[in-house]
């Protein structure tokens, strides 16, 4: 824990031009989808962190050659010779991400048996995964918990079936893709998620041979089919990243500009963006002319000067206020006038983080109440799911230690925002989701180094 440490010389706008790749929610599911075809899988702008790494790995555990393609991060997938892995060398990779959870269906598919072990991913309350086993035994799965991991089957072969999520879950409706796009038969599923990296993936998938419709009111329709081939994808931009830089940007009073963000999947962050006193202003990808070389494209971010103002937001599954952008967000609510509230509606335990930011000098509150907004799943449950932020306050430097990989993108904001110098432990965590970050702020001319 020592040597993973960043000492961070708060206090300096940042100020200048970062590059975000392929969204890792996406990246990392279309890898799984290539285990789907016969013949290899080509993807672009893969950005190296963490994860990629870990579903790279499972990926060759189960035959699949993964090779670095020409161009810098293109990924090519030769799924021709799949076969089972061991649960030890499964094992392996226990406890670092969630998308193991992803690889039930494609081996079930290519297998006839599937392996899972036990999942990781950030500690943001208890994740469970029974909308995934539920749709799994709606397609013919049987499942079997055992204390090293989870063993599938489907002995009778997986059929489409209709099925209904209690809640849009993204990744319950990654898994019902995946499995329902060589399943026999008809998939209606109902009350699914809609995130622009499922419609990637549905685009993935479509590319490869599936027959999917996407209709009105969360319903996918997919009708299997006996064979996928190989896709040739460039994925959709990080708005994850990129919104935690344009927080970055506010929380700093700085100025970044993030190429390749995409307006069209953050229009619900550039509204609260916008609303709290930030500009931005997107930026066209101009194509090489004769004489003049091409631009490429993004969305600039700053502070104006002057106060933020507060406001009230709700996380809210897509179209709304994602999950993911609040804990960068929240730090930037340091720093605005009022009383700002934010009602967390996707994760119960999403604001523990801001203990370390109180520990800096904010001023935050967090209630078991459903605040601002319309009433979600953890009223009732005695999660401290809302918060109050009351600013502008004066942040100052601390020792913080990273809980999770949002969270901890969030610290680092606030150790930058802050008068003197913050030690930040465990920030080898932000690599999970965040390509080349150290760079990244080296180019933003952030005051960081390692001891
Ligand atoms: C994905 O997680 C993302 N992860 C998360 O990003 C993101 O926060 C989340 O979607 C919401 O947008 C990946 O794509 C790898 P969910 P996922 O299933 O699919 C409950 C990041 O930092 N639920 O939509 O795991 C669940 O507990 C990460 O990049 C069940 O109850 O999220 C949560 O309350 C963090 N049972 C809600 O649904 C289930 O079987 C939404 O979770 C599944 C989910």
């Amino acid at each position: 824990m020592t040597d993973d440490v960043l000492v961070v010389h708060g206090g300096t706008p940042l100020q200048g031009r970062i590059r975000v790749r392929g969204a890792k929610n996406l990246v990392s599911k279309a890898m799984v989808a290539a285990l789907l075809g016969d013949s290899p899988s080509r993807l672009f702008d893969v950005p190296k962190i963490r994860d990629v790494e870990v579903v790279r790995g499972l990926l060759g555990l189960h035959g699949v050659k993964v090779t670095d393609g020409d161009e810098d991060g293109e990924l090519v997938f030769d799924p021709a010779n799949v076969e089972s892995a061991s649960t030890d060398q499964i094992n392996v990779h226990a406890g670092s991400s969630r998308i193991p959870i992803l690889f039930c269906g494609p081996l079930l598919h290519r297998l006839g048996h599937a392996f899972i072990p036990d999942l990781g991913g950030c500690h943001i309350g208890p994740r469970p995964i029974d909308f995934h086993l539920q749709a799994l035994r709606e397609f013919g799965a049987t499942v079997d918990k055992t204390p090293e991991g989870l063993h599938l089957s489907a002995p009778n072969g997986l059929h489409g079936t209709k099925f209904a999520l209690p809640y849009p879950s993204v990744g319950a409706t990654e898994q019902v893709l995946l499995t329902a796009v060589m399943a026999e038969g008809v998939t209606e599923l109902r009350n699914a998620a809609v995130e622009p990296e499922i419609i990637d993936l549905i685009c993935v998938l479509q590319k490869m041979g599936a027959i999917i419709k996407v209709h009105t009111d969360r319903v996918i329709e997919i009708q299997g089919v006996p064979k996928l081939h190989g896709y040739t994808h460039r994925p959709i931009p990080d708005r994850i990243e990129a919104a935690s830089w344009a927080a970055a940007a506010l929380a700093t009073r700085g100025h970044v500009e993030v190429l390749g963000a995409e307006q069209a999947d953050m229009m619900t962050f550039l509204n609260v963006f916008r609303s709290v006193g930030g500009e931005y202003e997107v930026t066209d990808t101009r194509p090489p002319r004769p004489g003049q070389p091409g631009q490429e494209g993004g969305i600039r971010f700053w502070h104006p000067g002057g106060e933020l103002q507060a406001t009230a937001l709700e996380t809210d599954v897509h179209p709304g206020f994602m999950t993911d952008w609040q804990q960068p967000l929240v730090v930037a609510l340091t720093q605005a006038r009022g009383l700002s509230i934010v009602h967390e509606t996707v994760y119960e335990q999403r604001l523990g983080y801001t203990e370390a930011l109180n520990s800096m000098g904010a001023n935050i509150q967090v209630y078991r109440d459903c605040l601002g907004g319309t009433p979600c799943r953890f009223g009732r449950r005695n999660f401290k799911h809302s918060a109050v932020i009351a600013g502008p306050s004066k942040l100052h430097a601390a020792d913080l230690v990273i809980p999770d990989l949002r969270a901890g993108f969030s610290h680092l904001i606030a150790a930058l925002a802050a008068e003197g110098t913050s030690r930040v432990y465990g920030v080898d965590l932000i690599n999970r989701g965040y390509e080349d970050f150290e760079a990244k702020l080296a180019d933003l001319g952030a005051q960081v180094e390692r001891p």
